[in-house]
């Protein structure tokens, strides 16, 4: 199956990459780590008195979190950048052979992959979900459904599985669950599709049903973009996350007390 992809997808600038939580937290990090060996090579200097690494990891990480503050990064950053330097220093007094770290980097970087960018983290959605999903959906005729950053692949397989006279389609951006799904699409003889890519260079135009479970950071693009592209009389689908000052056609609990559905009609 063919994915269209949308011609002129603009290059990021440099200073996009300098806006990113994730580049910034490093960034802090980095500085407070200087700022702690000038103090600490000062006062061995000057008073000869030797910091403990106890002591300086603490202070880099109240530094670190003081400068996420500032900045006005999220409150989760304030607790990474704090807990840092003191989870270092745990991880290396484990004396773990180094090579475990390359492994764990590596899984990590093909879970996660450009996670740092798109501020939406792989966590999957479950078979209540899938079900409410699947109550949504057109009855009528045979529909083109893509979950846009599908992960795992649990719910266009489950779709796909229910509904033999549609298109199920997924785009994942980690190369790691993008495998995985292919895999399960492959031992289960489903008729669903997995691409691995950027579902902002796909054209939504293609698709019935667009259905998404982002994060609150890609919501308001997501919205732009569907209000472009998506035709008329399609639907839009987010799984917990609203969007900001769209009010929903419709809101669907899968169980109680569960994050909800918000539908769209286009
Ligand atoms: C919260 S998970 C949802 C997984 C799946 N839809 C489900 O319901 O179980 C979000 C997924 O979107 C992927 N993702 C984030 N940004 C993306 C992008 N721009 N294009 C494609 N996938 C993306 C992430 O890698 C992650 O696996």
């Amino acid at each position: 199956m063919k994915i269209s992809r949308r011609s002129g997808a603009k290059l990021r600038a440099p200073e996009f990459l300098l806006h990113l939580p994730a580049v910034q937290a490093l960034f802090f990090q980095i500085l407070s780590f200087f700022i702690l060996v000038s103090l600490a090579f000062g006062l061995a200097t000057f008073f000869g008195w030797t910091m403990n690494i106890y002591l300086a990891a603490i202070l880099q990480g109240l530094l670190a979190a003081g400068f996420s503050y500032w900045r006005g990064l999220a409150s989760w950053w304030l607790a990474i950048s704090l807990f840092f330097p003191l989870a270092l220093i745990a991880a290396l007094s484990l004396q773990l052979p180094p090579v475990l770290f390359l492994f764990a980097f590596l899984v990590f970087l093909c879970l996660y992959w450009t996670t740092f960018r798109t501020q939406v983290p792989f966590y999957p959605s479950g078979l209540a979900t899938w079900k409410a999903v699947a109550d949504l959906l057109p009855k009528d005729q045979g529909i083109h459904f893509i979950d846009i950053g599908s992960g795992l692949g649990g719910l266009v397989l489950n779709l796909a599985r229910r509904r033999a006279d549609s298109r199920f389609v997924g785009i994942e951006i980690a190369p790691l669950p993008w495998l995985v799904s292919v895999l399960r699409a492959y031992l289960l003889g489903s008729h669903a599709h997995f691409a691995r890519g950027d579902y902002g260079r796909l054209n939504f135009a293609d698709y019935d049903v667009v259905f998404a479970y982002l994060s609150p950071v890609a919501m308001p693009g997501l919205w732009k973009k569907a209000c472009s592209e998506m035709r008329p009389g399609t639907m839009l689908l987010s799984y917990e996350f609203i969007i900001p000052d769209v009010a929903p056609a419709f809101v669907v609990s899968p169980v109680l007390n569960s994050p909800q559905i918000y539908g769209w009609r286009m």
